[in-house]
């Protein structure tokens, strides 16, 4: 059976490496019994060299540049992350669509590098309030996955986050997430065929809490969750883990 995916997306958080390195291995204790879960933690990068992943934590980005290297002040290439350490990466988070201007067609150039370097990409997608689900999710995984071939697709995690949903505590109902689900689904098939779409793991974000965590598991059709703000708090985060672990 396929490990259920959770992801901590710590976002800025937190505000000293030492923190961070508490942070990090009180999870990687608690989590260590999941034995349905694999977890990632994204942590700031400047976090990263001091964490050390293991096989029940693993180490993911939260964004990585499209070029390989050179001349791009300030950015963070994807063979730094897999030196050091990182397997997946977050690509696309609502929140850098927002404040930093992230186009679907800069995401697609992304997710093509992250691949490049056998990392694998956390694709997020979503609507804003008062957008229309598939209008905005259609469009954005369609030019997100732009030339990426039928031999990539399965590397490719697809995170539904709704915005409206991100950190507000005004979480998904289940059946919605189902529905978005079953949407993305469609819409991977139509590019790469059943085979390929079902192999694609599609994970909720958004106000995940342990009281809801099992919900989108059980209901929804999800193949993990993405947690922002419950990550950082290593108890609140072990029991979402053992929320789905125990299903
Ligand atoms: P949240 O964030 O769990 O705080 O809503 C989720 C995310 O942004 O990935």
């Amino acid at each position: 059976m396929k490990k259920i995916l959770l992801v901590a997306n710590w976002k800025m958080n937190p505000q000293s490496a030492k923190e961070a390195r508490v942070l990090f291995d009180a999870v990687s204790d608690n989590v260590k019994k999941l034995k349905n879960v694999e977890t990632i933690i994204c942590p700031p990068f400047c976090y990263l060299s001091s964490l050390k992943p293991s096989k029940s934590a693993k180490l993911g980005g939260q964004d990585v540049f499209w070029e390989l290297q050179g001349a791009y002040t300030g950015e963070i290439s994807a063979r730094m992350l897999a030196d050091l350490g990182c397997e997946y990466v977050i690509v696309g988070h609502s929140e850098r669509r927002q404040y930093l201007g992230e186009t679907d067609e800069i995401i697609n150039l992304k997710l093509k590098m992250a691949l490049k370097c056998d990392l694998k990409p956390i694709l997020c997608v979503g609507e804003q309030t008062g957008q229309e689900m598939g209008e905005v999710v259609e469009r954005q995984l369609k030019i997100g996955l732009t030339d990426i071939a039928k031999a990539q697709i399965s590397n490719i995690i697809i995170a539904y986050e709704p915005v409206w949903a991100i950190g507000t505590g005004n979480a998904c109902s289940s059946d919605n997430a189902l529905s978005a689900a079953l949407f993305i689904k469609k819409i991977l098939t139509n590019l790469y065929g059943r085979f390929l779409a079902e192999k694609v793991p599609i994970i909720y974000g958004g106000s995940v809490e342990a009281r809801n965590a099992a919900d989108y598991i059980k209901e929804s059709q999800m193949a993990g969750l993405l947690v922002g703000g419950a990550s950082l708090d290593a108890e609140e985060f072990a029991k979402i883990g053992q929320a789905i672990n125990n299903l």
